[in-house]
């Protein structure tokens, strides 16, 4: 009986393995571009495993294509809405997965994980092999790793597809954080993600120190490489009046701080504007104690620093905790002449409130030590200054020392500069006013001539 059962699941497995085997061998190639369609028309599937509407770099890719004329399947989940452009585009199909079931409380994250990436494999694998025609170029965003490089480099190999990875970080460093380091799950991650990152055909990184990492161990990976750095979106532009300013202002500050509007505008009350997503990988109580140790410090030529008006914008899991420590500070007089207030704004709406604040400040902490936050990116867009956590690799590629902006380790360090830029002294208004010069300098850099020059020649699209 027992034999019987085993030979029938044997059956079944083998049936399914020749079954799939032929009908993925049986795929068909891509062979140029198909009858019809413009002369030599690149076409190129862009994918992530995410939201296309939270994947502001994927949707920049499948811009620049669409730009250039290339045909974009942009392949993702449907959950916000994606960037208007990307939805008006010609050039453009918005192609949804079916986003996975979430993991019910009840389940341990070891028995959910296999099942939810059977789903996904599933779900890509017939996307990909059956739904969609074969492209020229698969584009695909790196993490979430698994199983997406494996299915995309499958599917390259099948049908003659050339395979693009955009590393944006790494899967088993961000696993690593939230699941600990020595979670078994990890150093599969690892091993996988150092394998089947070797199958692209051209690897785009968003930092020179990413693509250093990638061409050293464990990744050893020779193929060409290019560092394609985040740049601001069109909408994070510097003020043009201070008129503007005051209507922004009126328009996006909480309606409780809006009485600090006119000192606001007369530099008697300094704006500090930071963005986190409240969760433990930024640790927000370094600018907490940074406030506090401001708030309270007196300087050689000020007995009391300038009033601070720090708006907080963001959503996210520890935001509740942080608000009663706010509360609690502010009661017991530890955070005088300092306001903290908390937010979330529009899009729009948050790129015109960085514009018109006095100094950024990100708390960002790599997980791999390679990436960039693009909070600083967008904040230099709107030409403002940052003082930003600093300790990591690829920090000084974006952000430069008494340039642009200043870097932190510590909660002292941080108050250090805050004293010094917004504390009110005349040196550091001088210093204030110069980083802005910088900001507005590094934000004139924008994704197009970063893209074109370096992508857009290696896809035949830009000559
Ligand atoms: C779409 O591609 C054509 C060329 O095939 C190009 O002229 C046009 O500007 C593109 N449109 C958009 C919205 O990118």
């Amino acid at each position: 009986m027992i034999t019987l059962l085993i030979s029938l699941i044997l059956l079944c497995l083998c049936s399914l393995i020749a079954v799939s085997g032929y009908f993925l061998l049986s795929l068909s190639k891509y062979g140029g571009p198909p009858a019809g369609s413009p002369d030599g028309a690149v076409s190129v599937h862009v994918l992530v495993l995410g939201d296309i509407g939270r994947s502001p770099r994927m949707t920049y890719h499948a811009l620049s294509i669409a730009k250039h004329g290339g045909n974009v399947n942009l392949i993702g989940y449907l959950e916000t809405s994606p960037h208007p452009d990307v939805v008006n585009s010609a050039n453009i199909t918005i192609t949804p997965l079916p986003t996975p079931p979430r993991r019910p409380p009840s389940i341990p994250f070891i028995l959910f994980a296999p099942c939810k990436v059977l789903y996904q494999v599933y779900h890509l694998t017939r996307l990909l092999a059956r739904t969609l025609p074969p492209a020229q170029w698969i584009l695909v965003q790196n993490p979430p790793t698994i199983p997406t490089l494996a299915i995309a480099s499958l599917i390259c190999c099948l049908r003659n597809t050339r395979l693009i990875i955009d590393w944006h970080n790494y899967g088993w460093t961000i696993l690593a954080g939230t699941r600990g380091p020595n979670h078994p799950l990890v150093a599969l991650a690892k091993l996988y993600e150092c394998r089947f990152g070797r199958l692209g055909d051209l690897h785009l990184t968003v930092t020179h120190a990413m693509a250093r990492q990638l061409r050293s161990p464990p990744y050893s990976i020779t193929q060409p490489m290019l560092a394609v750095h985040d740049r601001p979106a069109s909408i994070f532009q510097p003020l043009t009046s201070p008129s503007t300013r005051k209507e922004i202002l009126a328009r996006v500050l909480p309606a409780p701080e809006t009485d600090l509007i006119p000192s606001i505008m007369e530099g008697t009350t300094r704006l500090l504007v930071s963005s986190t997503s409240w969760t433990p990988d930024e640790d927000f109580s370094l600018l907490l104690d940074a406030l506090v140790e401001y708030a309270t410090t007196t300087t050689t030529t000020t007995s009391t620093p300038t009033p601070l008006l720090a708006i907080i914008t963001g959503k996210g899991p520890q935001k509740a905790l942080y608000l009663s420590k706010i509360n609690q500070l502010t009661k017991e007089g530890r955070l005088p002449n300092v306001r903290i207030a908390t937010t979330f704004l529009p899009f729009a709406d948050y790129a015109a409130l960085l514009a018109c604040a006095d100094l950024g400040v990100c708390l960002h902490m790599s997980s791999s030590g390679v990436d960039l936050p693009m909070k600083v990116v967008d904040m230099f867009g709107a030409g403002l200054p940052v003082a930003a956590y600093a300790g990591y690799e690829s920090f000084g590629e974006l952000v430069r020392e008494g340039e642009n902006g200043r870097g932190f380790e510590t909660a002292g360090e941080l108050a250090g500069i805050l004293g010094r830029l917004l504390g009110g002294g005349d040196a550091g208004r001088g210093e204030l006013e110069r980083l802005r010069r910088g900001a507005v300098e590094e934000g004139r850099r924008r994704w197009d001539e970063e893209w074109d020059g370096k992508v857009g020649m290696v896809m035949g699209l830009v000559s």
